[in-house]
């Protein structure tokens, strides 16, 4: 995703915000020192750690690790993605975004933004429909028959879609214009011949909002019986199915209360689900749940409950959102399932038992594992070895999606318990290997975290903590050859620094390894406290650089030393090994690191 937006706009993005005012309007902030802190809002607590920092932009819990720049604030305060994050802050920095931003998402000047009040226009034009059409008496009669009350419909901005062939088109498709781009937001559909029609006729209309409550699609139901059911808005540069669910905007606050999601299959169990009190409920628009959804769910509660029916088909989805969930299922992050009575759905059962039996269900959904090895189990014999076996290779392909951590180990040890084979044995066999704590894998790129902090961690810092010590770097072609535990990072930094003069804050740096591996590590050096980096920064500096080329050297030569004894070294070698040896000589006095 962090792709598609240019780094440079980034860069200007966050040198044209200050990540102060951005958390300061959510979450009050208090001066102390040079900093700004505040309880933190990601985990209880009564002593502020939460810390702001205006120097580098970045904020960090000292309570619980989180930290980033103020798009990693939205994302983790506002459940925004990080394009929709950027989309904020550069609104806010009066920034337009940039073309390959728009064409992938939407609100450029002559696109998104007349799609979006299209939109809007035409949900106040089927609203409008369902009280004062003729015959709206039809989409009335049936949503009273359904149960849904006046209420509940106002709430959900339900309208009616009148039988005909233009009749939106009559009020807002006046212009050629206007027709083109109702047939852009998917409302008209451009006839092979010449003109458009409607997209939608007589049909009860459900609008689609994003995660900002605009306006993207509409699901059309069709009154009483006929083929399609439901009708929906086509892909369009607004509408994304695979992305959007049914009642996130409004059901936000609720989710955030209940710290919970229900996700259910349809439009009118959403709405139904609201009548009762069960406001937490949000809908897939007829399609799978994609990792795109679960991202969006994720950041919004830690927990996610599946509502399914209890027929072939809902078994089908729930074990396709359970495969999908896997992949971003880890501590603190759970899943629950819940299959209803056959030929039931959310809508139907909180109509004829109420709230609290329903809530009662929700209470009886299986967890996320309990689902997983139950649905297995059943389709082998665990009295026969080649039955527990056949367990084992069944649940492989499942556990090797999990992301590593102590979630996937216990999921492991489940299976080892099932299938009686031991779980170390086990780790060969799925594939799944734990990394055991003394032999940890991974990018590592500072060497073992016990050893005292390296010039290079030092040095790294330094440049985050004041990039425009960057010019002070010298003997770059000296340093490249260094091989030392995470000195081709503090090389990226460098090249990066050296080629957008325009990053000042470590926010702004951190951003461009948002991808990276380097990416935790570095949000850690930002705000790394070290005697060297309180004052005379510069001179501190020089000596690490120093250091750096002295050790550099030293290494040189002993590769040279080496070589010469091995195989002997050509006229070039032999010059650089001389100068080296000179060097030496010069540099030979007792120097310490500076720690
Ligand atoms: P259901 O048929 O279970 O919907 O389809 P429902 O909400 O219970 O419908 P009612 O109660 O008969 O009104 C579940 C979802 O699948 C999508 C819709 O999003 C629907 O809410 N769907 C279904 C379609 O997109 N098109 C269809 O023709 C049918
Ligand atoms: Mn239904």
């Amino acid at each position: 995703m962090a792709g598609r937006i240019p780094k440079q706009f980034i860069d200007e993005l966050l040198a044209r915000t200050d990540i102060v005012d951005v958390i300061d309007a959510r979450v009050p902030l208090k001066k102390a020192g040079k900093d700004y802190k505040a309880c933190c809002p990601f985990h209880e607590e009564k002593t502020p750690s939460f810390t702001v920092s205006a120097d580098k932009q970045f904020f960090h819990c000292f309570g619980c690790g989180v930290h980033g720049s103020a798009i990693g604030f939205l994302m983790d305060y506002e459940h925004m993605g990080f394009v929709e994050a950027v989309e904020e802050l550069a609104t806010r920095a009066g920034l337009a975004l940039p073309q390959e931003v728009q064409t992938t998402t939407e609100s450029s000047a002559d696109t998104g933004a007349d799609l979006f009040e299209v939109m809007r226009d035409a949900a106040r034009f089927y609203r409008q429909q369902l009280r004062e059409h003729p015959q709206s008496a039809r989409a009335v009669d049936y949503l009273k028959k359904r149960g849904i009350t006046g209420e509940i419909a106002h709430e959900f901005g339900l309208g009616f879609a009148p039988d005909g062939w233009d009749n939106l088109l009559r009020v807002l498709g006046k212009e050629d214009t206007q027709r083109a781009v109702l047939a852009r937001a998917g409302l008209a559909v451009k006839k092979d011949t010449a003109g458009y029609y409607d997209r939608f006729r007589d049909r009860v209309m459900f609008p689609i909002e994003d995660y900002r409550g605009r306006i993207v699609a509409f699901g059309g139901r069709i009154i009483d019986k006929g083929e399609p059911k439901y009708l929906n808005s086509p892909e369009t540069p607004l509408f994304h199915k695979g992305r959007e669910l049914y009642g996130l905007y409004h059901a936000r606050e609720a989710i955030k209360r209940e710290n919970r999601v229900l996700v259910v299959e349809g439009y009118m169990d959403v709405v139904a689900l609201a009548q009762f009190g069960v406001d937490f409920a949000v809908a897939t628009l007829g399609t799978a749940t994609t990792r795109d959804h679960l991202d969006r769910l994720f950041r919004h509660a830690p927990e996610v409950i599946f509502c399914f029916d209890g027929d072939r088909a809902g078994r089908d989805a729930a074990w396709r959102a359970m495969e999908n969930a896997l992949t971003i299922l880890r501590e603190g992050r759970q899943a629950s399932f819940l299959f209803l009575p056959e030929g039931e759905d959310p809508d139907t059962l909180i109509r004829q038992e109420g709230r609290e039996a329903f809530l009662a269900r929700l209470q009886s959904a299986s967890p996320l594992p309990d689902y997983l090895f139950s649905t297995l189990v059943q389709q082998v014999d665990l009295g026969r070895l080649d039955g527990r076996a056949r367990l084992v290779e069944l649940a492989r392909p499942l556990l090797s999606k999990m992301p590593g951590g102590v979630l996937r180990q216990m999921m492991l040890d489940r299976l080892a318990e099932l299938s009686r084979v031991d779980v170390d044995k086990l780790g060969t066999f799925t594939g799944v290997q734990e990394p055991s704590l003394s032999s940890k894998s991974g990018p590592r790129p500072f060497g073992n975290p016990r050893e005292p902090p390296s010039v290079v961690r030092l040095a790294i810092a330094m440049l985050l903590q004041r990039p425009e010590l960057v010019t002070k770097v010298k003997d770059e072609h000296e340093l490249a050859k260094l091989d030392l535990p995470g000195m081709p990072l503090f090389l990226e930094l460098q090249r990066l620094l050296q080629t957008s003069p325009g990053l000042k804050s470590a926010a702004a740096i951190i951003e461009n390894f948002r991808d990276s591996e380097h990416h935790p590590h570095l949000a850690k050096l930002a705000f790394w406290q070290h005697p060297a980096l309180e004052q005379d920064v510069e001179a501190e500096f020089n000596g690490v650089i120093d250091r750096l080329s002295e050790t550099s050297a030293k290494q040189r030569t002993a590769r040279l030393l080496q070589k010469q004894d091995a195989v002997g070294l050509d006229q070039t070698e032999k010059d650089e090994l001389a100068r080296l040896l000179m060097l030496k000589k010069n540099t030979s006095r007792p120097s310490s690191p500076p720690h």
